[in-house]
């Protein structure tokens, strides 16, 4: 196994691990079984971008555990399909879909073979929060996303801001600038116990601690996009996350976090929306 296998082989057995911890930890799952009108939170902020699914084949990269893939069936897609190389996330997934009484099919497949793996085009291709920072070369996604579509097919990334990974973890003596913002062939590599939400009481010890990233800066995500016959048709930052990076400096507002002063010196994350011409 060269280095990128082995790098993303690495990242395979840390997500199995994760999706068992975020199984355990509940990851707002017995919401979405209990009440089958419910979409995920993720998805609720995307409702109007997204617009109207009815009748539509939606794909779902890096799909996890699938509550946002669930999310997007519930919105009236005739075919939902999620994508996801770990197959303890695919496993989760489709039981959960079941729970929830939504026809998806899941693929257990590197997002890089998606175009492969998954039969027939797509009127939209959807991926969110957590997703490209997994992945080594922005340009060779870019070309299975522009793959997928169908002509006039629509596009919608929401995924962690290159400036909130370019910094690093450790906040306690300010925001410091300790990561690349911009794409690098060298992954970022992490060895650490745990995911990012709380472990579960009685949890057992994650045994594939180690994992590896990589940024892309905002120019080579929208360049890739536009080489590979993409329209761009919005682009949003905004100063707030999915999640807390810096618990010292962070304030929570319902579903987000943003810095607690000046939450303005940062964007934390972004949407694309674009389309394949017909
Ligand atoms: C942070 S999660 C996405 C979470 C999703 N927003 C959610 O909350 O359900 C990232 C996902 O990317 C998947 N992943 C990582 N590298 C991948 C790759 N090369 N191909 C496909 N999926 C990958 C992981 O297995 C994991 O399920």
């Amino acid at each position: 196994m060269d280095g990128r296998e082995s790098w993303i082989e690495q990242n395979r057995a840390n997500w199995d691990d994760r999706a068992a911890l975020h199984e355990a930890a509940g990851y707002g799952i017995d919401a979405l079984v209990v009440d089958r009108t419910r979409i995920s939170g993720e998805v609720a902020q995307d409702r109007d971008r997204l617009g109207d699914l009815t009748g539509l084949d939606v794909i779902h990269l890096q799909c996890h555990l699938g509550t946002d893939t669930v999310s997007l069936a519930r919105l009236g897609a005739r075919r939902t399909v999620g994508v996801d190389l770990s197959p303890q996330s695919v496993n989760g997934a489709r039981a959960i879909a079941a729970r929830c009484g939504e026809s998806i099919e899941y693929v257990e497949s590197d997002v890089y073979r998606a175009r492969e793996a998954a039969e027939g085009d797509f009127d939209l291709v959807y991926t969110s929060i957590g997703v490209l920072c997994w992945l080594p070369d922005v340009a060779g996604w870019a070309r299975v996303v522009a793959s997928l579509l169908r002509p006039g097919g629509r596009f919608l990334i929401r995924d962690d801001h290159p400036m909130l990974m370019a910094v690093g973890e450790d906040a306690s003596d300010g925001l410091r600038l300790e990561q690349p913002y911009f794409q690098r062939d060298e992954p970022m590599t992490w060895d650490q116990q745990g995911s990012y939400i709380e472990t579960p009481e009685g949890a057992p010890p994650m045994t594939h601690t180690r994992s590896h990233q990589w940024n892309h800066s905002i120019g080579e995500i929208i360049t890739a996009l536009l080489e590979d016959g993409l329209m761009l048709d919005s682009f949003e930052e905004t100063p707030y996350s999915a999640w807390c990076p810096w618990p010292d400096l962070i304030e929570r507002e319902g579903d987000r976090w943003r810095l607690r002063e000046s939450p303005d010196r940062i964007a934390l994350q972004y949407v694309i929306t674009a389309h394949l011409p017909r």
